[in-house]
């Protein structure tokens, strides 16, 4: 069964990469320069019939390696920087910033006709130092705090205002109990309130009003198989749009374990948000497994070798059944680039490229997604900004 439903999948693929071939001005150009053109059985390519932007977070800014920078440029519609946009890294001494590692990334994407989501402008993590030590040893005010704040956002979205897609406005706010609520020891929330969160997609929207703003955070799509998570944002982000605060997306990460099985409400859970009015995405996508070295990183057990593409390949088609599912990002593509090494202990093997670049099986069933998808799934709204 297993032999013949693979190869009637590979005729699917084969007959698509034929039909994109075919068209492939409008669908894989269109928009931006003329002279690249994706492989017809790349990611993108697949994906363009429908409309999906396919993505990837650029972990490491190894964009001057040549096999990386080709994947990278071949493979996805959609860029996002690891850690170039935060603000540790552009504005590590205060009052200096430094954009240029985002605009080396804007500057990729023009040239392989991506865009690019913006990420991100409000987190607890990856803050300079000059700005928590201020604030612990109480050298800035809670009103100094948000006018810094403030400011941080306007420069950040003016500078690249026009050349962002999505905006990861705030990220993160939730805590992972059940109940789930906004965390109040959140850094954010203890110094200035809950209305932070509003106030940030409000000056964001001011300072580039054509951008998509999203709320993204991890587990709320039923990672945990509570959904109490999903459920708090939910009330929150309704909240809110009753409120008229521009919040025009939701970001389920997608960082998925193995052990844990595939959240089946994923899909049920990004379109209730999508019925809010909201478009979603998913925007970290990576499916982590135990493994038995972090440099090798070859699954402990079998079954997680089935269980990695099988996850992928659902978190994929629950995005493709959701017409406002607009992009599919994973966090980095190859295994050795991925965070997860470093901060799940033991853990590995959790991108869809191995740690020599080469597709693994994960790969191969987005094509396969992708290219049936292409026969079935709801076409995307067209337009690349909101309204
Ligand atoms: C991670 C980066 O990949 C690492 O390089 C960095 O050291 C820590 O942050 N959720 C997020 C991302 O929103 O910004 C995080 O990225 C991964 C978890």
């Amino acid at each position: 069964m297993r032999v013949l439903r693979k190869t009637a999948v590979s005729a699917a693929v084969a007959a698509v990469v034929l039909a994109v071939s075919a068209a492939s001005s409008d669908a894989s150009t269109a928009g931006g320069p003329k002279g690249f053109r994706p492989p017809a059985d790349s990611l993108r390519a697949l994906a363009a019939p429908i409309n999906l932007a396919v993505g990837t977070a650029i972990i490491p800014f190894d964009l001057d390696h040549p096999d990386y920078a080709k994947i990278a440029g071949e493979q996805f519609s959609t860029v996002t920087p690891g850690n170039e946009m935060k603000w540790q890294v552009v504005e590590p001494t205060r009052g200096t910033y430094d954009w240029s590692g985002g605009d080396r990334l804007v500057e990729f994407a023009r040239k392989h006709n991506q865009k690019v989501r913006g990420h991100t402008l409000l987190w607890h993590n990856q803050l300079p130092t000059w700005l928590t030590e201020g604030v612990n040893n109480g050298t800035i005010s809670n009103d100094e705090l948000r006018s810094l704040l403030r400011k941080h956002i306007f420069d950040e979205v003016t500078h690249f205002k026009g050349k962002i897609w999505q905006w990861d406005v705030a990220n993160e706010f939730f805590t992972d109990s059940n109940p789930s609520r906004i965390n109040p020891n959140n850094f954010w929330v203890a110094h200035l309130g809950e209305g932070i969160i509003a106030d940030a997609f409000r000056w964001a929207h001011q300072a580039d009003p054509h951008a998509l703003l999203f709320y993204n955070d991890y587990n709320i799509a039923g990672e945990d198989g509570s959904n109490a998570k999903s459920d708090a944002v939910y009330a929150w982000v309704k909240e809110q749009l009753k409120q008229g605060v521009p919040i025009h997306g939701i970001g389920d990460q997608g960082h998925l374990d193995t052990q844990f099985g595939f959240p089946t409400q994923m899909k049920a859970d990004l379109q209730r948000f999508a019925d809010l009015g909201l478009k979603v995405a998913i925007t970290e996508a990576d499916v982590r497994t135990f493994v038995n070295n972090p440099t090798e990183q070859v699954p402990t057990s079998n079954l997680a070798l089935l269980a990695h593409p099988y996850e992928f390949s659902e978190m994929l088609k629950a995005c493709l059944a959701v017409r406002e599912c607009l992009s599919f990002t994973v966090w980095g593509f190859g295994d050795a680039d991925s965070w997860v090494p470093g901060f799940f202990t033991g853990e590995g093997y959790a991108t869809i490229y191995d740690v020599n670049l080469n597709p693994k099986a994960a790969y191969t069933a987005m094509q396969e997604d992708l290219a049936l998808a292409a026969h079935g799934a709801p076409h995307r709204p067209g337009s690349h900004h909101h309204r």
